[in-house]
């Protein structure tokens, strides 16, 4: 079943998280691979895009992926609007304004989920971007800053009459960073109050997951972070358990290690060999944390020194030493 956000149309409503230090091209690249309907790319500050930085310039690397969405902050709605401006002229599909990072260095600048506690702001950024941009416009956002603050309905309220295209809801206060249960009963509160389309989030790591999210909160389409960590398959499952009501086997030892594989060859095409062995081990950690011997493959492989090395680490774990899942 399709997807619009604005006059984007997306192929079905399986979308994944944005994920510092997680979801770049080559992540985004596969989970493209195993059907997900949008990826975006990790956050980036505008204001150090407008600043010509070239560290953040890398984050947006994007030419010739559709439907990409390129995830900003910052708290300036002048800066937004001039950042929003230059992701679209790299090839950005959607933009997504962040309104929901709860890490202090971001929520000191006024930024990420202390825009939550200042919906003036939000939405004058909101506006700001949505005038500046001919693409779709989105916010991503958590239930509230905390208990006593203004919740996701508020803000999504303010976001949709501030010109955004859909929201999407985490279902954790801002104080609880990844902690305890997300709340889905915020992203259903979300779906009454707005017209705009509502991407659920949060704790989504399986099909049955993905369709008790859609029916109980009458989302639009499902956000998956942390489980599509060396998982990319969990893209693929859910659409096939949204479509028949199964579940597909879990993939086999040998494909996980071929996907693994697969994953740094993109990685070193997009970022060289010296930034993909350095970012690479903590994938291949994820990719093989069901096999024996999980934790001593760990610590070898954040000392590999070489990618010939770390393609013989992950090659070492498919000896048939697989832990089958509890
Ligand atoms: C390592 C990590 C990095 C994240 N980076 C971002 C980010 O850059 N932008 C953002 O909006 N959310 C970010 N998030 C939050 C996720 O997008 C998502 O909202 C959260 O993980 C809840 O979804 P999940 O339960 O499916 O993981 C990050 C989460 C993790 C674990």
């Amino acid at each position: 079943m399709t997807f619009k956000i604005g006059r984007v149309v997306l192929p079905n409503r399986v979308v994944a998280a944005p994920m510092a230090g997680i979801t770049d091209r080559a992540f985004r690249d596969l989970a493209r691979e195993m059907g997900c309907g949008l990826t975006c790319t990790e956050m980036i500050s505008a204001q150090a895009l407008i600043r010509g930085s070239r560290k953040t310039a890398r984050l947006l690397d994007i030419a010739g992926e559709y439907p990409v969405s390129v995830q900003i902050f910052g708290s300036d709605p002048g800066i937004m609007a001039r950042a929003a401006q230059m992701v679209v002229e790299a090839g950005a599909d959607l933009v997504d304004l962040n309104m929901g990072c709860p890490t202090p260095k971001i929520v000191k600048s006024g930024a990420g989920a202390a825009l939550m506690r200042d919906p003036d702001r939000a939405g004058e950024i909101v506006a700001a971007v949505a005038a500046a941009v001919p693409v779709p416009v989105t916010v991503k956002m958590r239930k509230a800053w905390d208990e006593a603050s203004p919740d996701a309905v508020a803000l999504a309220r303010v976001a949709a009459s501030a010109g955004a295209a859909a929201v999407t809801v985490h279902g954790r206060l801002r104080s609880e960073f990844f902690g305890g249960e997300a709340d889905w009963g915020i992203i259903r509160k979300v779906k009454q109050a707005v017209a705009i389309p509502v991407i659920g989030n949060g704790d989504v790591r399986s099909g049955p997951d993905a369709a008790r999210m859609l029916t109980y909160t009458g989302c639009d389409a499902v956000m998956v972070g942390r489980a599509a960590r060396g998982n990319p398959w969990i893209f693929r499952e859910i659409l096939h358990y949204l479509e028949t009501s199964r579940e597909l086997l879990p993939p086999t030892p040998a494909l996980r290690v071929e996907t693994a594989l697969r994953h740094l060859e993109l990685m070193v095409r997009y970022k060289g060999e010296a930034r993909a062995l350095l970012d690479m081990r903590k994938h291949a950690a994820w990719y093989t944390r069901f096999f024996r011997g999980a934790a001593r493959l760990r610590e070898r492989l954040h000392r590999a020194t070489s990618i010939p090395e770390l393609v013989n680490l992950i090659r070492e774990i498919d000896s048939g030493c697989f832990k089958e899942f509890l």
